[in-house]
């Protein structure tokens, strides 16, 4: 699959998303394109390869959230990408422009938060968004504390901004970082996983965040090792796996890839079972008294007359949507296994 980009999940409300190009690397033009590009993106660490030959699209106005399991590669990618370390070989283009020759001109457009921000613990919250607004050579002193209130509003910090920041949970700690990434106006923000380590709740307001963020037009791309959060906020992925791009497109042409499960709940699961063998139904598997399978490419509802024919008690009959999961489990034979 392709970066092409394709009907968006009716759930994902970011305006102003442009239709983007699936052609890679634009270099003569900073506007028209996608946002980031790579090609053969390579970085090899003594024998290994962190990242290995790497194509990434992320169109213009998406939420693109790059998926693997801990150590595929992606704070790797990142770190190419901010023209932090130099890739072995392959390029990157941010913003139509290839890094890390253009970091001077990219970075000031782009948000980042990577590894957990660095905080002085010993400065307010609203004191080390100062002092990191002033390090800004083009932000304008005399709108400073507008600035900084604004983006203190934003994260929700407001009321926590004159506690140190030593005494903030790691939730306030992750939205003091993104409150640093939007004093100025960007047309991309680079997260690296920004929900790690936070709470169900603190998970909850850095999406909401994300989304609100996505909706004003920016560009957000942010990793995750967590399936479920990706699906829940970006509108297009990528997946990683061992250093190499497993698939990437838009989440919903995605998941539809991979085939749904058939489910059948019944108190007869080893005769439904064997029915459902009958019927055609390959990778039939029994938990209890759910036996779920492939469904067959057969009429459904002559699967479930067949059940009911041979005297199977039926309690539900559904077929199961695909998820990004089982997208990823289809497409390596590997299960997604975040304990890297
Ligand atoms: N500076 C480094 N030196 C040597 N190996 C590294 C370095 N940085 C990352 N790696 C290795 O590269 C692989 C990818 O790491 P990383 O990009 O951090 O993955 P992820 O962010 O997906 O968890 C891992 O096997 C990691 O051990
Ligand atoms: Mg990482």
């Amino acid at each position: 699959m392709s970066g092409e980009p394709m009907n968006e999940p009716s759930s994902a409300e970011a305006p102003g998303r442009s239709p983007g190009r699936s052609e890679v690397g634009s270099p003569t033009s900073s506007d028209a394109g996608p946002v980031i590009a790579t090609r053969r993106l390579t970085k090899r660490y003594g024998g290994q390869l962190a990242v290995d030959g790497l194509d990434l699209s992320v169109p213009a106005g998406s939420v693109f959230g790059f998926l693997g399991p801990n150590g595929s590669g992606k704070t790797t990618t990142i770190r190419m990408l901010m023209g932090l370390i130099e890739p072995t070989s392959g390029t990157a283009h941010v913003l139509g422009r290839p890094m890390p020759r253009s970091t001077r001109a990219v970075l000031p457009q782009v948000g980042a938060l990577i590894e957990g921000p660095a905080l002085y613990g010993f400065l307010s919250g609203r004191d080390n968004l100062l002092r990191y607004d002033a390090a800004d050579p083009t932000a304008d002193p005399r709108t400073r504390r507008a600035r900084v209130a604004a983006a203190l509003e934003r994260v929700g910090l407001v009321a926590a901004s004159g506690k140190k920041a030593k005494a903030y949970s790691l939730g306030m700690k992750q939205r003091l970082g993104l409150a640093a990434a939007l004093l100025q106006p960007r047309r991309l923000l680079v997260l690296d996983e920004p929900t790690n380590g936070l709470d169900p709740q603190g998970m909850r307001e850095i999406r909401t965040l994300v989304r609100e963020l996505a909706s004003d037009g920016t560009t957000v791309f942010l990793s995750s090792h967590l399936l479920d959060e990706i699906e829940q906020v970006c509108t297009h992925a990528a997946v990683m796996n061992r250093g190499r791009l497993v698939v990437q497109g838009a989440v919903a042409e995605l998941a539809a890839g991979a085939h749904g499960r058939l489910v059948v709940s019944t108190p007869d699961p080893v005769d439904a079972a064997r029915v459902l063998k009958e019927q055609g139904v390959a990778d039939v598997a029994v938990e209890g008294e759910r036996v779920t399978g492939a469904p067959p490419a057969r009429d459904l509802a002559e699967v479930n007359a067949a059940l009911v024919t041979a005297g199977v008690r039926v309690r539900g009959f559904t077929l199961e949507r695909a998820s990004l999961e089982d997208a990823f489990v289809a497409l390596t034979g590997e299960g997604f296994d975040v304990a890297g």
